[in-house]
């Protein structure tokens, strides 16, 4: 087993790049990306999930602003990663099949891991490419916003943007809690204290300089988590609005019937 490879040594360096040269990233590398997209592993095989390539300054405007993050114009390369089930309902409509079943959650799911997945493959390229990503998943800050600007037909839901260029900052590594927190044998486990637990954590947090916080250093993370969870974005936990608008049939049994 080849366990110390190239591939390995980029991603345990990974770090979140949002500051890019001017350079263009070229077709080549582009088609390149595209096809590690193409190849990742997928549903049941039905490739449930589509890429739009972003390249019209005023469309990336837009974009930015529902995002409330102005780097987003400035990213050479910005692809948005949709969950679709309409392309899979054409071809069965095109044999006269119409199928209610590509409304079900199930079929929501399968577009949206999809999507994240052909998302991060590609980001795992672009790394090893020497290049940098950053993920936003802030298009999710008015979904219905990001439908309407990339004109996304029904059974259609946007995941994930990926911004990618060639690095023009170096930031520090951002520190990650210990394993033995997130990985269990066999069953769930809990912790008595996850203070304790995370003491040395919030510590190492402590030491960490965001440079999206204009370089500051960060908080313990305990703190973030509170502050984080304690400000959400009404139009992300109304999400789900979003969702059935596009068609899709949340499934929910409501005192016994479900909401069609
Ligand atoms: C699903 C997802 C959505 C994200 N959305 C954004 C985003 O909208 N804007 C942003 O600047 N970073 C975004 N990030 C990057 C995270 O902030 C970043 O991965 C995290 O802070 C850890 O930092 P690191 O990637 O440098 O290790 C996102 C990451 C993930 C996995």
């Amino acid at each position: 087993m080849l366990e110390h490879n190239e591939t390995v040594a980029r991603q345990l360096e990974h770090r979140t790049i949002r500051e890019f040269t001017n350079d263009p990233v070229p077709k080549e590398t582009l088609d390149t990306i595209l096809a590690v997209a193409n190849r990742t592993a997928t549903s049941t095989g039905l490739q449930s999930y589509s890429i739009v390539r972003v390249t019209d300054g005023d469309v990336r405007g837009r974009i930015a602003e529902v995002c409330r993050q102005e780097y987003v114009s400035r990213f050479p390369e910005l692809l948005i990663f949709i969950a679709d089930v309409y392309r899979n309902r054409q071809i069965a409509l095109e044999q006269g099949v119409d199928l209610g079943t590509s409304r079900d959650m199930d079929r929501f799911f399968q577009g949206f891991t999809d999507a994240c997945l052909a998302a991060q493959n590609i980001t795992v390229a672009i790394e090893s490419m020497g290049m940098g990503a950053v993920f936003l998943g802030s298009i999710l800050n008015d979904a219905a916003k990001i439908i309407e600007i990339l004109r996304l037909p029904e059974l259609t839901f946007p995941v994930l943007g990926v911004g990618f260029g060639v690095p023009a900052q170096n930031p520090q590594i951002k520190p990650r809690m210990d394993m033995s927190l997130k990985v269990f044998e066999n069953a769930y486990g809990t912790f008595d204290s996850y203070t304790e637990a995370i003491a040395d954590y919030d510590r190492e947090m402590r030491e960490y300089y965001d440079l999206r916080e204009s370089g500051r250093r960060s908080d313990d993370f305990s703190k973030q988590v509170v502050k984080r969870l304690q400000s959400p974005i009404a139009g992300r936990y109304l999400m789900l609005n979003a969702v059935k608008a596009q068609g899709f049939d949340l499934g929910i049994e409501v005192l016994g019937r479900t909401d069609r």
